[in-house]
């Protein structure tokens, strides 16, 4: 829950530079008459614990209740990556389906989790959530659960009454979704062939959840923005990964799943990625010639 923070400036370092009352989005920060910076209390509840004041004071003299220079901030990091390596990493990631059978390293996934901190957020950092499964049992635990809640949802669009009855209750884009591409899924049984056959996590050795508490705002930005920080975070690591739309929905309707999973009472989750040692080697990349993409000027 949101808790307005306290800023203080502490006046025996500040040199009143102005640097933090510039930065600062939220216009936390007024120069009084002598031309003094200070936090002006008015505006504290506009603070979204950003630290971008924290990120760019010279004499680490402000301070915003909640965060702390040594726990929260790392110091600022080398070079960038040229932008032809940078370029070729992002064009690298495309979606794996096919894993090797190779568990992925407790600090692999670390590593990607701590890259997950420094993605944008909304509102404030913490309304996201991420849980990751690196448990191929507990996976399969699952999956019987997600095809049974499949299988209920295929006996309930079967008939063009319940379709036509579903149609207002949804919204156009999620509509058209379940009957373009979920529905044709689910008429396949090879779908439901549990006999070696994954069509939900593709076998893959560990999933990531990311959710947030269904009144926490901006946590379905937040998730999105953070699970495409995670593929790119996997990419480096030599892991492949996908965004499985198939897990979420399940998820979130079953009891089962959110214990198995153990997503908190009141959370919904947003999206999930699939992550695992890639089985093959791409040869080419694929680009959307298609995509829509206007210039003004
Ligand atoms: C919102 C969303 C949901 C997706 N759901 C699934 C899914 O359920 N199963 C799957 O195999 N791939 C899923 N994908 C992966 C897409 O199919 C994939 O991104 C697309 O085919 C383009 O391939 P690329 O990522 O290699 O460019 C999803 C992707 C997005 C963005
Ligand atoms: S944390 Fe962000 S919003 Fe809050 S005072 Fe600092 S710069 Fe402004
Ligand atoms: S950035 Fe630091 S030194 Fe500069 S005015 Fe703000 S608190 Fe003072």
């Amino acid at each position: 829950m949101f808790k307005m923070p306290t800023i203080n400036i502490d006046p025996a370092t500040c040199t009143n530079c102005g640097t933090c009352a510039d930065i600062c989005a939220s216009g936390i920060f007024i120069k009084d008459t002598e031309k003094k910076v200070r936090p002006d209390p008015a505006n504290f509840a506009l603070c979204i614990s950003c630290g971008q004041c924290m990120m760019s004071c010279p004499e680490k003299a402000v301070h915003v209740e909640g965060l702390d220079y040594e726990r929260d901030f790392t110091d600022w990091p080398g070079p960038a990556a040229a932008y032809e390596t940078f370029r070729n990493t992002m064009i690298r990631r495309r979606s794996v389906r096919c894993f090797q059978q190779k568990p992925i390293p407790r600090e692999v996934l670390e590593e990607i989790g701590d890259f997950l901190r420094h993605a944008p957020f909304g509102v404030e950092a913490l309304n996201a959530a991420v849980t990751v499964i690196n448990d191929r049992k507990k996976i399969e635990e699952a999956l019987p659960v997600m095809l049974k809640r499949y299988q209920g949802m295929r006996k309930f669009f079967g008939t063009w009454l319940a379709r036509i009855l579903f149609k207002p209750l949804v919204n156009p884009s999620d509509y058209n979704t379940i009957f373009t591409h979920l529905l044709p899924l689910l008429d396949q049984d090879r779908f439901f062939n549990t006999e070696g056959e994954d069509w939900i996590c593709r076998g893959a050795p560990a999933v990531m959840l990311f959710h947030g508490r269904k009144d926490a705002g901006e946590y379905v930005a937040d998730s999105w923005i953070m699970i495409n920080y995670a593929m790119i975070s996997a990419q480096y690591h030599g892991l492949g990964s996908t965004i499985i739309g198939l897990i979420p929905p399940v998820v979130n309707q079953s009891g089962e799943l959110r214990k198995i999973f153990g997503i908190p009472e009141g959370h919904k989750v947003v999206c999930a990625l699939i992550l695992g040692y890639p089985k093959h080697r791409y040869l080419r990349s694929y680009k959307a010639v298609a995509r829509n993409i206007t210039y003004l000027g």
